[in-house]
C-alpha cells in the first residue's frame, strides 16, 4: 500500500465525535472514567495510539492482556482498546455477567481474517486424510473465536508471539506434526528455533488447497497456513542491511511476524513486550532499529531519550485497524455505557466460547 493510500484511510478515522476539540475530548473521557470508576477497566494494547493508550488502566501484549482480562472478576465492563480478536479472547475468559466493549467494531485484524473457518475445515480434512492422527493444531491468538474453537475441539491450543516456542515444543511432544495458523512467518521462525529444518515445513495455501514446499521437499512436520501480517511483512532483509551500513553498531530487533529472512538477519526478535523490555534494559546510548508497528516504536523513542531509536522501515503503513480506536470512539463507548446503552459489545456464542476457552486455557496453563 502506498503512503497516499495510508493517509486516505487514516483521514476516515474518528467520525463519531469529530467536532469536539482535543482538550474537550480528553476532559470528557477523563470525567466519564471517573464517573464509571469501579465499573469499567480500560485495557490497551501496545500498538494503540498515544492519545488513546494514556487512558488505559493496563497496557500489555496479547498474552498479558488475556491474563489481565481473566483476572478482572469484579469489573462489569472491560473496554478493550485493541483489535477484534483480542476483545473476543477477553470475552471468552470473562464471566457471563461481564461485558467486553470494542470501541470500534471495524477494528479487525487482516491476518486473523486470512484464516476462514470453512477453509480450515477443508484443510484439516485434506491433511488428516493424508497424514492421519499425527497432526497437532496450533492457532496464533490472532484468529477468530471460531478458529480457536476448531483447534480446541481437536485437542490443540492457541499461542501468542511470547509463548510460541513453549506451545510448539508441547505440540511436538504430543504429535509428530503441527498445523500452524494463520501466520506462516511466526510458525516458520518458531519452528526454526526449535530445530525443525526448513525443508520439513510446507505452506498450505487455502486459495487453491495445495501444499507448497518453498525450501525443498522433506517429510512434512509443519504445515504453515499461508497468512501474514501486512504491517510486519514490509520489514525486509534489505532494510536490515541498509541500517547496518548507515549506522554501524546499531541493534536490530524485530517482531517474529516478520519474514524468516528478516528475523535471521536481525540481532533479536520477540513480542511487543519483549521488545519494550529489551530497550528498557539496554545501556544508555544504545542505537536501535525496531521492526514493529510505528505507534510502539515512536513511543519507545519518546520514552527513552537516553537511547537512539528508529523504525527499521519508516515507510511502512501503521496498523490501520489498531488505529481505528481513537478518542472519539472511546468517548462514544464510555458515553453509551454511562447512559446504560452499551455499544460495541463483543459476545462469543457459548458453544464456540467453550471450545475456544479450552484452547486458550491449555496455552495459559503452559506459560
Ligand atoms: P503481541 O502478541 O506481541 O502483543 O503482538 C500482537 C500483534 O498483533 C502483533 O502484530
Ligand atoms: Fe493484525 Fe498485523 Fe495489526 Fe497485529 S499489526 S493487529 S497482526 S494487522
Amino acid at each position: 500500500m502506498s503512503l497516499m493510500e495510508c493517509s486516505t484511510v487514516s483521514s476516515l478515522f474518528g467520525k463519531g465525535h469529530a467536532s469536539a476539540d482535543s482538550e474537550e475530548l480528553d476532559r470528557r473521557i477523563e470525567k466519564l472514567k471517573k464517573d464509571l470508576n469501579g465499573q469499567v477497566v480500560i485495557l490497551g494494547h501496545h500498538y494503540q495510539r498515544d492519545d488513546v493508550i494514556r487512558f488505559a488502566d493496563y497496557r500489555g501484549d496479547s498474552l498479558q492482556l488475556s491474563r489481565i482480562a481473566a483476572s478482572l472478576k469484579d469489573i462489569r465492563y472491560i473496554v478493550f482498546c485493541g483489535v477484534h480478536f483480542m476483545a473476543e479472547t477477553a470475552d471468552i475468559l470473562t464471566g457471563e455477567d461481564q461485558m467486553v466493549i470494542l470501541p470500534d467494531l471495524n477494528a479487525g485484524c487482516s491476518m486473523a481474517d486470512m484464516a476462514d473457518i470453512q477453509d480450515l475445515e477443508e484443510c484439516w480434512d485434506l491433511l488428516t486424510e493424508e497424514y492421519g492422527d499425527s497432526i497437532f493444531p496450533v492457532t496464533y491468538v490472532n484468529s477468530s473465536a471460531e478458529v480457536k474453537a476448531f483447534v480446541g475441539r481437536r485437542g490443540g491450543m492457541t499461542c501468542t508471539s511470547s509463548n510460541a516456542e513453549r506451545v510448539l515444543s508441547e505440540a511436538f511432544r504430543v504429535k509428530k506434526r503441527v498445523l500452524f495458523l494463520p501466520d506462516q512467518h511466526l510458525g516458520r521462525n518458531t519452528g526454526v528455533k526449535l530445530g525443525v529444518p526448513l525443508e520439513e515445513m510446507c505452506v498450505y495455501d487455502p486459495a487453491d488447497m495445495r501444499l507448497e514446499f518453498p525450501h525443498g521437499r522433506g517429510e512434512p512436520r509443519m504445515f504453515l497456513w499461508k497468512g501474514h501480517c501486512s504491517v510486519h511483512q514490509r520489514f525486509e532483509p534489505r532494510h536490515v542491511e541498509e541500517v547496518r551500513k548507515k549506522y554501524p553498531g546499531i541493534r536490530v530487533i524485530v517482531h517474529p511476524e516478520c519474514m524468516y529472512e528478516t528475523v535471521q538477519l536481525a540481532d533479536d526478535s520477540g513480542s511487543t513486550d519483549y521488545i519494550i523490555r529489551a530497550v528498557r534494559n539496554a545501556p544508555p546510548g544504545t542505537k536501535w532499529a525496531i521492526g514493529t508497528e510505528h505507534n510502539l516504536v515512536h513511543r519507545l523513542a519518546r520514552e527513552h531519550p537516553e537511547q537512539w531509536i528508529i523504525s527499521l522501515n519508516e515507510m511502512i503503513c501503521p496498523c490501520l485497524t489498531m488505529n481505528r480506536i481513537d478518542r472519539p470512539h472511546l468517548l462514544q463507548a464510555l458515553e453509551n455505557l454511562a447512559a446504560g446503552t452499551p455499544s460495541g459489545v463483543i459476545r462469543v456464542p457459548e458453544e464456540t466460547a467453550y471450545w475456544a476457552r479450552t484452547a486458550i486455557e491449555r496455552m495459559l496453563q503452559l506459560s
